[in-house]
Order: structure tokens, then sequence, then C-alpha cells
């Protein structure tokens, strides 16, 4: 049965993308099957990834438009399906009673295939991020280590909060993930305290592994390759190896 984790930030440029992409790459080349759902109308994720944009989406198999397994794309680091802009007409079309659980419909009849499903949201929450929130088992929140990634905080834990209370009893947070990070600069260092505070808040933790900003991410994203093979030994790849071992070792010690 799949682990399933949705990547959630009220901000763009957290790093969920960049994040899904290389757990799925990372979880993958540890003999993991992995799948992705992009549910981002922007299709980073797909884009990156490598697959095709013009693939059936989610919101494809939602209105029936094709089973799900036809909308799933194998690619060399998990498979995927994929996202386009029409995922950002979502909240006006998925309008009739249970819409918030169409995710977890959807995916009853694959997740035994898969070991993890990761879902990549929007920054902008609406119906898409709620069925993620609805399905997964865990979230994890990507957050660049400033003062409006620590206030944005607050609004995903309010939306978890809701999901709880509405949706999913048992949903956990797995973490704060501190991205695009320099540990050299004093404010990091305050910051890092404010964002331990808040997390303490949400009854859950920053992942000991934080995340150091390097222009290889951006490369390995233009050339829709997986960092971790691509450049092992550098600095961001090896903290996204770190993070993925921790919370391979958070995930077996909650299960
Ligand atoms: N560790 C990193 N080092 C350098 N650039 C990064 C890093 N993480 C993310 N980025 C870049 O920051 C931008 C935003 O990241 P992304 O993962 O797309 O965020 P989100 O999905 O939350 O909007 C992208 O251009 C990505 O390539
Ligand atoms: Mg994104």
């Amino acid at each position: 049965m799949a682990e399933t984790i949705a990547l959630i930030s009220r901000k763009g440029g957290s790093g969920k993308t960049t994040t899904a992409q290389i757990m799925s790459a990372g979880f993958t080349s540890k003999g993991a099957k992995v799948l992705c759902i992009d549910l981002d109308g922007q299709a980073s994720l797909t884009h990156i990834m490598g697959a095709d944009p013009t693939g059936k989406s989610i919101i494809d198999v939602f209105t029936n438009k094709g089973n799900i397994t036809d909308a799933i794309q194998h690619t060399q680091t998990g498979d995927i399906i994929a996202a386009n802009s029409g995922l950002d007409l979502a909240d006006m079309r998925l309008t009739g009673q249970g819409r918030e659980m169409l995710l977890k419909k959807a995916l009853e009849s694959v997740k035994r295939d898969y070991n993890l499903i990761l879902l990549d949201t929007v920054g902008a929450f609406g119906v898409l991020t709620l069925n993620a929130l609805a399905v997964a088992n865990g979230v994890i929140l990507p957050a660049q280590a400033d003062i409006l990634s620590l206030n944005a905080l607050k609004d995903s834990y309010d939306l978890i909060q809701s999901a709880r209370e509405n949706v999913n009893t048992g949903l956990k947070i797995y973490g704060v993930l501190l991205t695009r990070f320099n540990s050299r600069a004093n404010i990091s260092r305050d910051l890092l305290a404010m964002f331990e505070q808040a997390a303490q808040v949400m009854n859950t933790r920053v992942f000991n592994s934080k995340i150091r900003d390097s222009v290889a991410v951006k490369e390995a994203q233009a050339m829709q390759t997986d960092l971790l093979k691509h450049k092992p030994k550098n600095n961001a790849a090896q903290d996204y190896s770190a993070f993925i071992a921790e919370l391979d070792g958070i995930i077996k010690a909650e299960a």
C-alpha cells in the first residue's frame, strides 16, 4: 500500500516541485515504485520529469475522459500523471458533492501498485489541494528560510487543520523542509529558531536536512535530468540524499 505524501505551501517558489522531482528520482533509484501527480496547472513537474504535457491529466480522470491507468506516464525517475493549464479551472469545473474526495477514489485502483505517491500542489489553495490533503497520509512543508515563507506556514497549517476536521483525521505533518538554504547568512540562524518554534506549534519538526541553494538544481531541471545521478557530489544533491534518508526513517518509525 502506497505511502502518500502531499507537498504543500501557500507560497510559490518554496521548492515543492523540485522536492517532488528529486524525491521521486531518489526513491525510484532505491527500488521503490513511485507515482507523482502534478496538481499544478503550470505543469512544472510534468516538464522537468520529461513527461508529455498533452497527456491526460487528473481532471480528465475525474471527468471520466479515461481511466487512471491510461493517464499514467512512465519516466526514468518515476511514473507521473501530467498537468496542463486545464487544472487552473478545477475550482469551477469540480462542483459536485464529494468533490474533495475525487483523488482518493481515483487512486483506489492503483495505490497497491506503488510504494510512494507524491502529490505536487499549487500555491493557491483550492479544490485540488484539498483533494491532496484528503488522500495523503502525510504532508511535507517546503519553505525558503525567509519571513514571508514563515508567515505562509500558518496558512498551510490552517488548511491542514481544516482537512483533519473535515476529510482526513489521521493526516500527519512529517515536517518543514527548508530549501534554498544558506547557512552562512546570519539571518538564517534567527529564522531557523523561528521556524523551529512554528514547527513545534504544529506538533512537527524542521527536518535536520536543509537543502542548500545550488545552481546545479536549475541546470538539472533544464536538462530534465536527475540531480542525484547527474551531480551526486553537489551540495543540494547531498542535502536531498540526506533528506530522503531522514524522511524514510521517520516514515518507518511513524508507520
Ligand atoms: N536548492 C535549490 N537551489 C537552487 N534553486 C532552487 C533550489 N530549489 C528550488 N530552486 C529553484 O527555485 C524555483 C522554485 O522552485 P520550485 O520547486 O518550482 O518551487 P514551487 O514548486 O514551490 O513553486 C525553481 O526555479 C527552482 O529551480
Ligand atoms: Mg511547483
